[in-house]
């Protein structure tokens, strides 16, 4: 890889910052670093590889002669920007959900379809964050023993709402140690200190939250599974980062627990941290500042009617690296 003008699109969000940090660990290429955010943020300064950068105002002509754009911004400043760096010659990986289940663009997590990058035409998309962590392990199983369903349940970081839900959680925490009313609760609907809120975006005709769709719509475009089934439900937790799941997954063939630990143990991406007698299971406070999804509580699906091959597990990954910034690094990198 020859050096390379990288702009973080949204720098001076979490996962922009986390990009920042991801481009220096993984020594990326990088020839010149451009963050950029709003314009509330032009002027500010970020560290990276032992300099201060200067964040600079996010307009068309700030991708002239950049390479690579990390997108880490909202879905709206993704669609009004990136089209403008491609225009300018820059590809671009992108964290929103601005572009992913658009035809020309591909949705890509490196360890399930890498090949994907090839036919893209400027934008590749970063799928949702729950939705890399939970088919992460789902896929190698996928490989032995075919998966037709899945039954999911989330309990997502408060982290997963950006740099206002991590600060609001933490104001909330502090007033409820505190005997303090928690007052206005934004980016939340509600108090999220001592609660759990099972909702994580805005509801469909059938009662969904855009958020669990994004499990079915977005797996089955990068499993090429378009018949793939899921039942999804996403609940905000009160946890600063890192997202667990447990998944029940309905199998064409018959595998045991054991099978799927030793097909889990090899696959890439994946620790399996499976020791109930010894009260080892993936846990959020484990999992954070950490690339790997750690999968347990491997066990047979009680309630799968006969003839069927069903197992349950329990996976937890940092949503803001291998959910977010360091997909989207590892794409950089294939490029
Ligand atoms: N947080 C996660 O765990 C996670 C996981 C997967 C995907 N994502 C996706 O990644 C993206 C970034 O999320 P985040 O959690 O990092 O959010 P965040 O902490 O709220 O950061 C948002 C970033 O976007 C910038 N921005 C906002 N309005 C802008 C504008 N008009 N022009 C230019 N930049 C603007 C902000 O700049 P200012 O500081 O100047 O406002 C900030 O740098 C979102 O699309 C999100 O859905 C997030």
């Amino acid at each position: 890889m020859s050096d390379k003008v990288v702009a973080i699109l949204g720098a001076t969000g979490v996962v922009g910052r986390q990009m920042m940090e991801l481009l220096e660990e993984r020594n990326y290429p990088v020839k010149e670093l451009v963050p950029l955010a709003s314009a509330r943020s032009a002027g500010k300064k970020l560290p990276f590889c032992g300099a201060d950068v200067e964040v600079r105002e996010a307009k068309p002509e700030a991708f002239e002669g950049v390479d690579v754009v990390l997108g880490a911004a909202d879905d709206a400043t993704a669609t009004r920007l990136l089209p403008e760096a491609v225009k300018r010659g820059a590809t671009c990986v992108d964290n929103s959900h601005a572009f992913r289940l658009d035809d020309d663009v591909p949705l890509v997590i490196p360890e399930i379809n890498a090949e994907d990058v090839t036919w893209h035409k400027g934008i590749i998309s970063n799928p949702n964050c729950a939705t890399i962590i939970g088919l992460l392990p789902v896929w190698p199983l996928h490989q032995v023993a075919g998966v037709k369903r899945l039954i999911v349940s989330t309990y997502q970081a408060a982290s997963g709402a950006g740099m206002p839900g991590l600060t609001e959680l933490q104001r909330e925490m502090a007033a409820v140690a505190a005997g303090e009313p928690v007052g206005e609760t934004a980016p939340f609907a509600y108090q999220l200190a001592a609660n759990i809120i099972p909702q994580i975006g805005g509801f469909n005709d059938e009662g969904y939250t855009s958020e669990e769709m994004k499990m079915q719509n977005e797996g089955r475009k990068i499993c090429h599974l378009p018949n793939l089934l899921v039942n999804c439900t996403c609940v905000r937790i009160p946890v600063m980062r890192s997202h667990s799941e447990s998944i029940t997954m309905e199998f064409e063939k018959p595998i045991s627990p054991d099978e799927a630990r030793e097909v889990l143990a090899q696959a890439p991406g994946i620790r399996v941290v499976d020791d109930p007698a010894n009260l080892r299971y993936p846990m959020p406070l484990e999992t954070s500042d950490q690339d790997l999804i750690f999968v347990g509580r491997i066990r047979r699906d009680l309630s799968a009617p006969e003839g069927t091959n069903s197992l349950t597990l329990f996976c937890c990954g940092d949503q803001i690296r291998k959910g977010a910034a360091t997909n989207a690094v590892q794409i950089a990198e294939l490029l």
